[in-house]
């Protein structure tokens, strides 16, 4: 098999966030789309080690921050090169509450789901979310994850599902 075909798929940079018992936590994810729109329903898959996943389960809600190019970068960093477990993520990171849910201020636009259904794989839960509230925040044009591998030349950890052992 030929993993660079893996690489030739598109996707953005979100981040992904919710509550863990009254703190806001969250993490970078590129693994999110649209599965309909009538009603509006969201799909994102979290492994299941990230501290993250048990915070969606427990709290059934997840909010997704639409990363931009002007983003500050480091916010992908933060949210995806450290664990919730052991770092608050938000401290240093300016946060809305929209909906009940913190998002990242520096963001172009956010989701608020609620989850309606999930699928296991060996590694990572598939969340469907039914989507409750959205809304732009920024004028910002989209971060593509190829714009975050080209041009601010970032990587992908293991627990990404598009991570490839180099
Ligand atoms: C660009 C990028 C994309 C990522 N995409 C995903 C993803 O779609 N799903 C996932 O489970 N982890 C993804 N990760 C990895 C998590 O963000 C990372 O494991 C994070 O430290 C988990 O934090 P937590 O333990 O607080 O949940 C991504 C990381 C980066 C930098």
């Amino acid at each position: 098999m030929n993993k660079n075909a893996f690489r030739q798929l598109s996707y953005g940079v979100y981040v992904v966030s919710t509550w863990d018992k009254g703190r806001a936590t969250g993490c970078t994810a590129n693994s999110v789309m649209q599965i309909t729109s009538d009603p509006a329903t969201i799909a994102v898959s979290i492994n299941h080690d990230n501290y993250t996943n048990g915070c969606i389960q427990e709290t059934g809600k997840f909010a997704i921050s639409i990363l931009g190019e002007h983003s500050d970068p480091g916010i992908i960093g933060t949210f995806g090169f450290r664990s919730g477990r052991d770092h608050s993520k938000f401290d240093g990171t300016e946060q809305l509450l929209k909906s009940f849910l913190p998002v990242v201020a520096d963001a172009c636009a956010y989701l608020v789901c609620e989850v309606v259904n999930r699928m296991e794989t060996s590694t990572h839960t598939v969340f469907l979310g039914k989507v409750l509230d959205a809304d732009m925040l920024k004028d910002d044009t989209p971060m593509t994850y190829a714009y975050y591998h080209n041009v601010i030349k970032g990587k992908s950890p293991k627990n990404a599902p598009t991570y490839i052992a180099e």
